[in-house]
């Protein structure tokens, strides 16, 4: 197997996730675990695996920094074949003598230029990478050769082939980087010396997984409607039947239609009877005067997690809170050791710690892509796992400031023609998501002769995969002019429209 050092980069749980799309056995450890291994000089307790190679993931600290994750250099020294990306590149090149050095920083898509491309088993001689750093390596390591520069990266990416050392300042994880699998293919099986036997999605096995830890218990499963959370019930109620209980909580922050959709859902295809709380009107009070997207989420996650108690409490046995979360949520809300924190998603960092109910989520070690094909695998049809995810918060992340009544209207208008734009294009497959955002600035305009000082709304579409890097969408002129001329007119008091073309990274998708 190839042990993952996580040095908390946003990226590194996809290394993994690479290694397995690829059949490579793979297991993370943390710094400090990897520094105990080669102090004691002996092999890591990894039953009867041996290991192959090293990857270093990226991280969000710089390796001079006070308190930066560390490993001995005696883990470079036992001549496993290393891989260091971003961060782990830097460190690998500090402990080996080399210079890192805060630089030209670079966040998103650059072009890599590959003098030898075959030192990474790739034929291309330029593609695209997906970036997300402030240092960079400045003096190379004694052995090394840098072999693919970009415009500002002089040592992109290097290697020292007698050593079987590899570096690179980009991320080959991400979806967004062209060639970025081949190249971990590569490390994997030609300098690892791994085979490659891609592992099916196993849905059986997380049926029985999860009939096993529930036992004669019962859950009760919060629902949207949307991908994850309608898989995850649907995995659930196979394993336990009449023990589970969704509930969908009425918050007044989704989408026009969904409680019908999701009563529709559960009714006909799920066939689980779906509990409906009516909750509007606590959760206008609950944000109400709340501006700041932390405390909103938590707000908001309490609330959930409230409502979802009280109704364990009305039913017997109740010790299980299913979830639809999924690895993407788990990683922003500061996943593993090293990892920043970005955002607590609702269902993650928004629980309280004095939460009765046990969790159980299914689904988070998964992402998207693998959510939709599990979905497919167990019989969902493609128009529920194919549908746009819509945030568990609903419009309250997508209206920057307080929540209002009035600005809660604006953005559902919106957001309805921005969807039949869209649709009307017949784009909405191309695009991942697609929303606009109440941006909480204001700025002048002139209607019927007279001055109106009103809110810009910004519109974002954009196409991903795994939800870990995006592109924007490329979208017609004609699409974003009708959608801006839609929006001025038909929703009361904006004064502009805004398209945002900013990638993931450095932005995220939403905007809070
Ligand atoms: P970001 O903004 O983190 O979004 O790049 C990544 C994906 O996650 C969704 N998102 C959420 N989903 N609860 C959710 O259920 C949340 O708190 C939350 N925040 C972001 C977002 O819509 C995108 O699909």
């Amino acid at each position: 197997m190839i042990l993952i050092v996580d040095f908390g980069s946003q990226t590194a749980h996809l290394i993994g996730r690479r290694l397995r799309q690829l059949g490579v056995a793979y297991q993370y450890v943390t710094p400090e675990e990897i520094s105990t291994f080669s102090q004691e000089n002996r092999s890591l307790e990894l039953g009867a695996e041996s290991i192959s190679g090293l990857i270093l993931s990226g991280g969000p600290a710089s390796v001079y920094e006070d308190g930066a994750p560390m490993i001995p250099l005696g883990v470079l020294e036992r001549g496993l074949p290393v891989l260091g990306i971003c961060y782990g590149w830097q460190l690998m090149a500090k402990l080996l003598g080399g210079t890192v050095e805060s630089a030209h920083k670079e966040y998103g898509p650059e072009t890599i230029a590959f003098s030898n491309p075959t030192s990474f088993g790739l034929r291309e001689k330029t593609c695209t990478v997906y970036m997300s750093h402030g240092d960079t390596v400045t003096v190379l390591p004694q052995g090394f050769e840098a072999v693919g520069q970009t415009k500002h990266v002089l040592n992109a990416a290097v290697v020292n082939s007698s050593q079987q050392q590899y570096g690179v300042q980009f991320h080959p994880e991400a979806a967004h980087t062209e060639k970025g699998l081949d190249l971990l293919e590569y490390f994997a099986e030609t300098v690892c010396g791994e085979s490659l036997t891609p592992l099916a999605l196993n849905p059986e096995q997380i049926i029985a997984d999860v009939r096993e830890k529930v036992g004669s218990a019962h859950v009760l499963c919060a629902v949207s409607g949307g991908v994850d959370s309608t898989v995850a019930a649907f995995l659930i109620g196979k394993a336990i039947g009449a023990q589970l209980h969704p509930v969908y909580i009425e918050s007044g922050l989704m989408r026009q239609g969904t409680r019908e959709q999701v009563e529709h859902l559960f009714k006909e295809v799920v066939k689980a009877p779906l509990i409906v709380v009516e909750a509007q009107k606590q959760f206008m009070d609950a944000l109400s005067g709340v501006t700041d997207p932390e405390q909103k989420r938590k707000t908001i996650g309490r609330l959930y997690v409230e409502l979802f108690s009280q109704e364990a409490a009305r039913l017997s046995d109740v010790t299980f809170l299913g979830q639809g979360t999924i690895y993407s949520d788990v990683i922003e809300s500061k996943g593993s050791k090293h990892a920043s924190a970005i955002k607590s998603h609702h269902n993650v960092g928004g629980l309280p710690a004095d939460m009765k109910l046990q969790l159980l989520e299914p689904l988070r070690n998964y992402y998207k892509d693998e959510v939709r094909e599990i979905g497919r695998l167990v019989g969902l049809s493609e128009s529920v796992v194919m549908q746009h995810p819509f945030p568990g918060p609903g419009y309250a992340i997508r209206i920057r400031g307080e929540v209002t009544t009035k600005r809660l209207e604006q953005a559902k208008i919106a957001d309805r023609i921005v969807l039949e734009e869209i649709g009307a294009a017949g784009l909405m497959e191309r695009v991942f998501q697609c929303f606009p955002v109440m941006t909480g600035a204001y700025s002048t305009a002139v209607k019927g002769d007279g001055r109106a000082f009103s809110e810009v709304v910004a519109v974002r579409a954009y196409e991903s995969d795994d939800v870990m890097t995006s592109q924007w969408a490329h979208l017609p002129y004609d699409v974003l002019a009708k959608i801006s001329t839609r929006i001025v007119n038909e929703v009361p008091d904006v004064s502009r429209v805004v398209y945002d073309i900013t990638t993931k990274p450095p932005a995220t998708m939403e905007w809070e």
